[in-house]
Parts: structure tokens; sequence; C-alpha cells
């Protein structure tokens, strides 16, 4: 299968304001910092993933609209953004229409992982430091087309869940979904993990939260817990991932610690996309070098960016 040269992981969950797409943007340039070639799918309408990588309306000329109603491709919308090694293929509200434009085509669910074939063919043709090792693909919160096509194309979800009182309220839905998905559209779709985010120490609830999920969903549960912190909120304002707008704060360093984890699990499980950065190293580089000291946790040494 031409895609399975890139890993391409959905975050998804049909609760709103859960932390998709900033873990999207957040776990996207942390993965290009420890040497990945990321490429963020923005599906949502509100395309929330473009604006907090610093892509401006006006400038959206063409989009993922386009790429899903097959008139461009998709290696043609995308952008580079502000971070070394992660683009974007932004959306717009175009997105919007989608649904009804092809609901009665019979090929519906698959309009991305068509077009991410074709990036997959081309990325085959072009030098090994320009191919993406990770695609990330932020969804709507909605278990609507736009997720399904999503779901069709990746080959694992990720689950941000929020750290509040009914953070587990429709994970039990998501689940089904995602395993009616694997029987009807995506035989190989895997469940990656559960991201918990916005943990806040002084809400009762939350270590109670964070109990019962780990509880529900055992390993499947990341270690790393992404805290409430007001610098990753403040960052998509200024068009910049939190990594780039305060690399010390804890948002940041959960980020690191996140991909850390995540690449850990990937090589664990044999399925690591492989990428390295075009230096071929292991360890941040480039951009965030020399901005702070950082430990990174896994199988990447503490390391000074
Ligand atoms: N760790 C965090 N600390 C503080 N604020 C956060 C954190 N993570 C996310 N936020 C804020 O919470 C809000 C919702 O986050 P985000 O947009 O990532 O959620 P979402 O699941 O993508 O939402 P939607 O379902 O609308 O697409 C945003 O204002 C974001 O800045
Ligand atoms: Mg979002």
């Amino acid at each position: 299968m031409p895609v399975a040269a890139m890993r391409v992981l959905v975050l998804a969950n049909q609760k709103g304001g859960v932390g998709k797409t900033t873990t999207a943007i957040n776990l996207g340039t942390a993965l290009a910092a420890i040497g990945e070639r990321v490429l963020i799918v923005d599906l949502d309408p509100q395309g929330n993933a473009s604006t907090g990588l610093g892509i401006d309306r006006e400038s959206r000329k063409i989009s993922t609209y386009d790429v899903l109603s097959g008139q461009e491709r998709l290696g043609a919308v995308l952008r580079e953004t502000g971070v070394p090694r992660l683009f974007i293929a932004p959306s717009t509200l175009d997105l919007v229409g989608f649904e009804l434009e092809i609901a009665a085509r019979p090929d519906r669910a698959y309009c991305l992982k068509k077009a991410l074939s074709v990036l997959a063919d081309e990325q085959n043709a072009a030098e090994a430091e320009e191919r993406f090792t990770y695609v990330l693909v932020d969804c709507p919160p909605s278990l609507n087309l736009l997720t399904m096509n999503a779901m069709a194309a990746a080959h694992a979800v990720l689950v941000p869940l929020q750290c509040e009182f009914f953070a587990l309220e429709g994970l039990s839905q998501l689940l089904t979904t995602v395993e009616e998905v694997r029987k009807s559209l995506n035989p190989g779709l895997t469940m990656h993990g559960i991201v918990l985010t916005m943990f806040d120490s002084r809400n009762t609830f939350a270590a109670q939260v964070v109990a019962d999920v780990r509880g529900f969903m055992g390993d499947k549960v990341y270690e790393t817990v992404i805290p409430r912190n007001v610098r990753v909120s403040e960052a998509p304002s200024h068009g910049k991932p939190v990594l780039l707008y305060d690399l010390k704060c804890s948002g940041s360093q959960a980020y690191l610690k996140l991909a850390s984890e995540m690449i850990q699990r990937e090589r664990g499980n044999g399925v690591a996309a492989g990428g390295k950065g075009a230096d071929g190293r292991d360890s941040p580089s480039g951009f965030l070098r020399a901005k702070a000291k950082v430990v990174v946790c896994g199988p990447l040494k503490q390391t000074e960016f």
C-alpha cells in the first residue's frame, strides 16, 4: 500500500474543545523537532490548525476542500510553516459543503485516502529527506464524513481527552465508531492511544478522571499528561506552536515528552515511520537548539536545544 511509507495518524474526538487541534500543532512541532518530517492535514472547516500555524485565511487560495473534491493534489495545497520540517494542508469554510456535495458518491469515504496515495507516490520519487514520515489529520468535533475520511485513510487513531468530569462521556461512542470503521472502511486501523489534556492539579476531579480513564483504557493511555497551561492557549493567537512561543513552559515540555513516548511506542510496535531528520539524528536539532535545556524522555537522551 503506497500510503504505508508515511504514518498517518488521525486526531479524533467528537467532543469539542478537548485539545485535538492543540495536540496536532504541538505534537507535530515536537515530532519535527526530533527529526521527523510532518504534514498536518486540516480537515476541520474551522481551520484552527491552519490559523494556529500562522496561515492567514486570505492566503488560503486552495485548501483541503479542493483536495477532497478531487480538484487539487494534496502536494499542491501544502504550505510551509514557521517550523522546519512541519507543513500544513490548510482548510477553509468550504469544507462545510463537502459532505452534502459528495454524499451520493460511492467513494465518498475514500477521498483523503486517494489524495494521500497520490502524495505517497510523489514522495517515493522524492529525495529521502523530503519525504514525510508522519501525517497528522486534525478532525472536526463530529463523527461526520470528514472524520470518516480521516479514519479510512489512517493507520491509527489518537484521541485527545480533556481531564474534566465528563471526560469518559462519548468515549464509548468513539471507540464503537473506530471499530465500525475497522470492519467496513479500513481493516488496518488501530487505536494508537489516548492523550489526557488540560490537566489542572487544582481541579479536584482531575486526578480522579486520570485514574478512571487509565482504569478503563489501560495502557492505551499515554503516560504523558498535558497540563493546562496558559502559554499553550496564548500561542495560537501569535500564529505559533507553543514550542516556539515558550519552549520552557510546562505545555511545551509535555508535548516534547508526548512525541518521544509516541515514537517509543511506534518503535515498540515495529511500525515507526523510521524517519530521521535530514541530519539523520534522533535528537532535537536546528530550530529549537540553544533555546533551553530540556530533558526528553524515552529513547531520546537529555538534549540541549
Ligand atoms: N494544555 C492546554 N492548556 C491551556 N489551554 C489549552 C490547552 N490545550 C488546549 N487549550 C485551549 O483549549 C481550547 C480548545 O483546544 P483545541 O482547539 O485544541 O480543541 P479542539 O478539540 O481542537 O476543539 P474543536 O473541537 O473545536 O476543534 C483552545 O482555546 C486551546 O487554546
Ligand atoms: Mg480543533
